[in-house]
């Protein structure tokens, strides 16, 4: 008998089972693809009330969803979402200092499929990230491809990943290995 593909583990649930060990009450950490609000919620139930989330969409209709999730579950003192680019997160926290940036690549779930993030500003802000991580410290990306997103933000990404300095980060790319049809590609960074 086939598998029940409902029960096999996503992309997602593999990074959140990284970030759980990593994240601790009073952390600061950043979703840089806030989307629906889904990961930033995750990271705001894991710093606490002493921690911190900034979430980053160009989308108003993915920054009006996050809002209204973190306002649904009591969250909207530690965590806020803003319209800007992820590009732009170095100006929203000091070097050195977030334990945990999350990027979600592709479009928003439910919204227009003809935005979706883009290899330039994509790799601009994982640069800007890594600056950002403090020692031990955690970036994961979840990379997305096919469909409408083509190949080329993958393609770029994973020219660009082997090229982060290896003396103060840690590059780890998990590709699914038995799964068809272009399955998302988890990616964790550590600084260190
Ligand atoms: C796959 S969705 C994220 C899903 C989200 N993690 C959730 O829980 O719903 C990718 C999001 O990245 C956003 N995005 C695209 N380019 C961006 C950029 N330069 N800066 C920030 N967000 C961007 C899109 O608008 C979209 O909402």
């Amino acid at each position: 008998m086939k598998n029940d593909p409902r029960k096999h583990f996503s992309a997602l649930q593999i990074i959140h089972k990284i970030l759980r060990e990593h994240v601790q009450p009073g952390d600061i950490c950043i979703d840089a693809t806030a989307g629906r609000g889904k990961d930033t919620l995750f990271l705001a139930e894991l710093v606490g009330e002493t921690g911190h989330v900034t979430a980053f969409d160009i989308q108003e209709a993915a920054v009006e969803s996050t809002r209204a999730l973190l306002a649904e579950h009591g969250m909207t003192d530690r965590a806020e979402a803003v319209l800007d680019s992820h590009a732009h997160m170095a100006q929203y926290a000091q070097p050195g200092t977030v334990s945990a940036i999350t990027f979600n690549f592709g479009w928003l779930p439910g919204g227009d499929h003809n935005v979706f993030t883009r290899p330039e500003s994509s790799i601009a802000a994982i640069e800007a990230g890594l600056e950002l991580l403090r020692d031990e410290g955690i970036m994961t990306l979840i990379l997305y491809y096919g469909r409408e997103t083509g190949f080329e933000e993958r393609d770029a990404l994973l020219a660009y990943l082997p090229t982060i300095d290896s003396d103060r980060y840690t590059v780890i790319e998990m590709p699914f290995v038995n799964r068809p049809n272009c399955p998302p590609i988890p990616i964790v960074i550590l600084k260190g």
